[in-house]
């Protein structure tokens, strides 16, 4: 199998300003990689922009068709092309449907953030990507796209579907240069995804732990970069994540 080279790249990486985004953004940063990325909040851009210097920064909201033009239109003519996305960016919300539609979309559209984007900035890139050399796209998805929590019910549907989606891209895009990645990572407690970081348990990893994972699964050519726990999940029977789907929901 062809192995994608992890340094000399041009590389978006959405929501890359905390978190995972931002892990990964310093792991490409170390390796001499030319990075740009985007998100909501111009002081997180700056902060990054300090942190890892000669990176480009684009204030953007990936759910809205003209913010994503205007990130193409930046991706071309400020940052000369790219040839890896790593589609990060993502919201998480508890959301109790007993409640209706009121708890609905009261705070973020997940299916917008996390899976219409995402699927809508693969699809502009696809065709420009599949004619460079060592291009990449990384879809970050999650264990609970393979265990629900229930108390997240539109968060684990998508990833659920990032995880169909990358199967199916990597089906699509066999015998071409672009190569598709799926990290699956389990509970990461130091990010913003929970509005503050977690208290650490046995089963949670670190952003920079997932940032390492990720480097090493491209360095070994392995398409589906399961985390801790999620290795397992991501490869369990349908016996097995019932069991595991009764443990994180009882
Ligand atoms: N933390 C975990 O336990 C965990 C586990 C598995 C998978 N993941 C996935 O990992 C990815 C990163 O999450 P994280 O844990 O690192 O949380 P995070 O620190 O909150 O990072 C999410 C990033 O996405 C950006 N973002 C959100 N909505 C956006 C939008 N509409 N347009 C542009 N940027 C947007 C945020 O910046 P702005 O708010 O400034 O836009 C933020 O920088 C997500 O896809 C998440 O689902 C996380």
């Amino acid at each position: 199998m062809d192995k994608i080279g992890i340094s000399g790249n041009k590389i978006l990486i959405t929501g890359g300003a905390t978190g995972i985004g931002f892990a990964i953004a310093k792991a490409f940063h170390d390796l001499g990689n030319e990075l740009l990325i985007c998100g909501r909040r111009e002081s997180k851009l700056q902060e990054a922009a300090v942190k890892l210097p000669g990176i480009k920064i684009l204030k953007c909201d990936i759910s809205k068709k003209e913010d994503r033009r205007m990130l193409y239109d930046f991706v071309d003519s400020e940052f000369g092309g790219i040839n890896i996305l790593v589609n990060n960016a993502g919201i998480q919300r508890p959301i109790d449907f007993r409640k209706g539609e009121e708890d609905l979309l009261s705070n973020g559209d997940e299916i917008e953030i996390n899976l219409k984007a995402q699927i809508s900035l693969a699809a502009h890139f696809i065709p420009i990507l599949i004619n460079r050399e060592n291009s990449a796209i990384i879809n970050i998805s999650s264990g609970l796209g393979f265990v629900p929590l229930a108390r997240f019910p539109i968060y684990s549907a998508t990833k659920a579907a990032i995880h169909s989606f990358s199967m199916s891209l990597r089906k699509q895009l066999e015998g071409t240069n672009l190569k598709i990645f799926e990290v699956i990572p389990p509970t990461v407690y130091d990010t913003e995804l929970k509005g503050k970081p977690l208290d650490k348990t046995d089963w949670m990893v670190s952003a920079s732990e997932v940032s390492s994972a990720v480097i090493d699964g491209i360095r070994n050519g392995e398409y589906e970069i399961a985390i801790g726990p999620a290795k397992k999940w991501s490869k369990s029977s349908r016996e097995e994540l019932d069991k595991f789907f009764n443990d994180v929901n009882h």
